[in-house]
């Protein structure tokens, strides 16, 4: 699965030239789907290109909101909007997105049962800041945001394969700097056992796919997805120009 966030970005002229250069300069494998996430108030005008062009491209929608109690929420959009959409994948718990929303833990549950009942899949975004890492609780973090999963209802249980990890390390989003190969083998290794161990795939049997996000570009991607336990990417500024990301894609 390769990712194209593409964040806060963009023009319905930008968003259609990237379709119609994409969907004719990647070879889409079945088993690894292209995904694109515009910004929300172009999903449907994406969606509408994509089903005319007959691309192979998937969408996914960088939000979602959820209000507890049914609280009339402005500006919000909800999983069954997307789904109405014919949105199929959702990013959740975007650091970017903890951040500026500051989305409790229980949110972030709420909003992966709502998308799961929905019928939509989630790709489920973690990721330690500079100061964990340095102070080598990088684990420890991890294992805090994966334990979101566990509160899942165990009427979710059959939905589970509905879930991918993104490991994007917060101090390599946007910045340039992605993080050594090494590293990424040993933390993506680390979320499968801890995921295998500790959550109900391992009892079910189910190995999610975990992706890498931070920094990818047209020269590390290479190293990265050839990572032991490297599922995928989740691209966010190398996505932006059409030929870059289907490069990459390629590559992938
Ligand atoms: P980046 O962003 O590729 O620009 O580092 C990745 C992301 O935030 O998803």
């Amino acid at each position: 699965m390769i990712i194209a966030n593409w964040k806060m970005n963009g023009t319905r002229r930008s968003v259609a030239t990237w379709i119609e250069a994409v969907t004719s300069n990647i070879n889409v494998k079945n088993i690894n789907p292209c995904i694109f996430c515009p910004p929300t108030c172009y999903l449907e005008y994406a969606r509408r290109l994509i089903d005319e062009n007959g691309s192979s491209i998937e969408i996914g929608s960088q939000i979602v909101n959820y209000s507890f109690e049914d609280e009339s929420l402005t500006g919000g959009i909800s999983t069954t909007m997307l789904k109405d959409l014919g949105i199929k994948y959702i990013l959740v718990g975007h650091s970017e997105q903890r951040n500026f929303l500051n989305e409790s833990k229980n949110v972030i549950t709420k909003k992966i049962e709502e998308a799961l009942d929905d019928e939509l899949s989630v790709i489920y975004c973690i990721g330690e800041d500079i100061d964990t890492k340095n102070k080598n609780e990088t684990h420890l973090f991890l294992s805090e945001q994966l334990d979101v999963l566990a509160q899942l209802q165990p009427t979710h249980e059959d939905k589970l394969r509905s879930i991918t990890v993104a490991y994007e390390p917060i101090w390599a989003i946007g910045s340039g700097l992605n993080a050594e190969k090494d590293y990424i083998v040993k933390t993506h290794e680390f979320i499968k056992k801890y995921i295998n161990d500790h959550l109900e795939w391992g009892r079910l049997d189910i190995y999610p796919a975990v992706l890498y996000g931070g920094s990818v570009n047209l020269g590390n991607c290479e190293e990265i997805i050839s990572s032991t336990d490297v599922d995928g990417l989740l691209i966010g500024g190398a996505s932006l120009n059409s030929e870059t990301f289907s490069k990459i894609y390629n590559l992938s």
